[in-house]
């Protein structure tokens, strides 16, 4: 019941503003358009502590741009972007991935979780970090058994709201986490072990993101725990990636009518990926933070107000779309369909997640490929399938990046034309 609650609290967002006596901060959740719009608007904001608190304790990245302050992620997303693959890789870089993950001549039943975490990592590594990965690297790679993140973000939500990240609940928080999510301590020593691994398995290639890294690393403009922050937030990023793709291939199998429409319109395949971003948003949530004076009990005092945009609820508002539980496409054809903050899986303003670019041309590609007559994929939902009412991957799973909560799929790949297996 108490769980009942709290997803409904969190899927739909609220619109209010709680500033409840033992809360810290002022917190107003939301899933409208044009409140968002508004706020935006509105002035000085940036991350939320919030955010930052949940992603640095209960993910990897303590020092890299993702908690960093306005000024450092503006002066790295600049060099980060110029290093970014030049437009014409995609397609190669999406068909390595997906020959990674379907090899020929097999007809299997996947978990694609556990397959896609390890390829995209492998692969967001050299395209995107620039790094040559070194054989040993790579096969400890293909052999981890990652797991999605495990923290349920409601509760992080709750813990903060008591005021539980301050440092003399410490032990607490240990103990909790030592009960609840052992699951977050795998995965952190993964992160680590890794991190340390990429740093002595693979090179950097002349003028990537981590030749960068690296010089900025040595030069002091960035300090080692910073350096070593990026490289973990790339595993963070593959988790968000992969989950997109699992949820985008799990919509392909339950929809392969979209096959031939994909082979046959180009178009098709980004507007099928805005709809999978918009049914299924890895990130649920997000939240910037703005300070400014509130009137209190008739005096005025300085209060910090956490603003959390439920991307979840936003993109089943259905004030703003049309029979939103429906995976229709087509409604991405409107140029209008993406504008007035009603559709941001990516985030928006200056905080906006700096992968998505990248991130949208792989997805995009890899539905093409996985569409194609050359990659010769048929992926089917397992008879079993639970779906919901409209025969599509049932919901997700409520973490802080939250894949489909059943991820099997039935993959059979007859063999392709010689020399294009990687
Ligand atoms: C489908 C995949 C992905 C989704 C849905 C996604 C979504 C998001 C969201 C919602 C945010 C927060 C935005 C905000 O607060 O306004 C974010 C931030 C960020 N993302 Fe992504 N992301 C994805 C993939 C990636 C990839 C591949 C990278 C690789 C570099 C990446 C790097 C980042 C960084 C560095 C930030 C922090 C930006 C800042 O603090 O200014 N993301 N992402």
């Amino acid at each position: 019941m108490f769980r009942l609650l709290l997803d409904k609290f969190q899927w739909q967002g609220t619109d209010h503003i709680y500033s409840l006596p033992w809360m810290r901060n002022r917190l107003e959740y939301s899933a409208d358009p044009n409140r968002v719009k508004e706020y935006l608007k509105g002035g000085e904001f940036t991350r939320s502590q919030l955010t930052r608190d949940m992603l640095s304790r209960f993910h990897l990245s303590h020092n890299s741009i993702v908690v960093s302050d306005d000024e450092h992620a503006q002066f790295l997303k600049r060099i980060f972007h110029e290093c970014l693959p030049t437009q014409e890789r995609y397609p190669e870089i999406a068909r390595k991935l997906v020959d990674e993950v379907f090899t020929t001549g097999h007809n299997r039943a996947l978990r694609l979780s556990s397959s896609l975490i390890p390829a995209v990592y492998l692969s967001l590594l050299s395209n995107l970090l620039g790094a040559n990965v070194l054989k040993s690297l790579r096969e400890y790679i293909r052999e981890i058994d990652f797991q999605p993140g495990t923290r349920p973000m409601h509760l992080d939500g709750l813990m903060y709201a008591f005021g539980m990240q301050l440092p003399g609940f410490g032990p607490m928080r240990k103990i909790i986490d030592l009960i609840f999510f052992k699951g977050d301590h795998y995965t952190r020593k993964i992160a680590l072990k890794l991190e340390k691994m990429v740093f002595e398995f693979a090179t950097p290639i002349e003028g990537s993101w981590y030749a960068h890294l690296i010089e900025l690393k040595q030069s002091g403009k960035i300090t080692r725990a910073q350096f070593r922050g990026e490289l973990t937030s790339i595993l963070v990023s593959s988790y968000a990636l992969s989950a997109a793709m699992s949820s985008m291939l799990l919509c392909l199998a339950a929809r392969p009518e979209y096959v031939d429409k994909i082979r046959h319109d180009e178009t098709m395949a980004k507007h099928f990926v805005n709809e999978v971003l918009r049914l299924f948003p890895p990130f649920r949530q997000f939240g910037y933070e703005e300070k400014g004076v509130w009137e209190k009990s008739g005096r005025s005092k300085e209060e910090v107000t956490d603003f959390m945009v439920s991307i979840f609820g936003l993109h089943r508002n259905e004030n703003v779309w049309e029979n939103p539980d429906d995976f229709r496409p087509q409604r991405f054809a409107t140029s209008s369909s993406t504008k007035g903050c009603k559709f941001m899986p990516f985030g928006l303003g200056k905080r906006s997640c700096t992968g998505r670019v990248y991130s949208i041309r792989v997805l995009v590609e890899v539905l093409k490929y996985v569409c194609s007559e050359e990659c010769n994929l048929h992926l089917t939902l397992p008879e079993d399938y639970e779906k919901d009412y409209v025969g599509l991957p049932l919901g997700t799973n409520g973490r802080l990046v939250s894949f489909p909560v059943d991820d099997r799929v039935y993959a059979r790949r007859e063999s392709i034309e010689k020399g294009m297996a990687i």
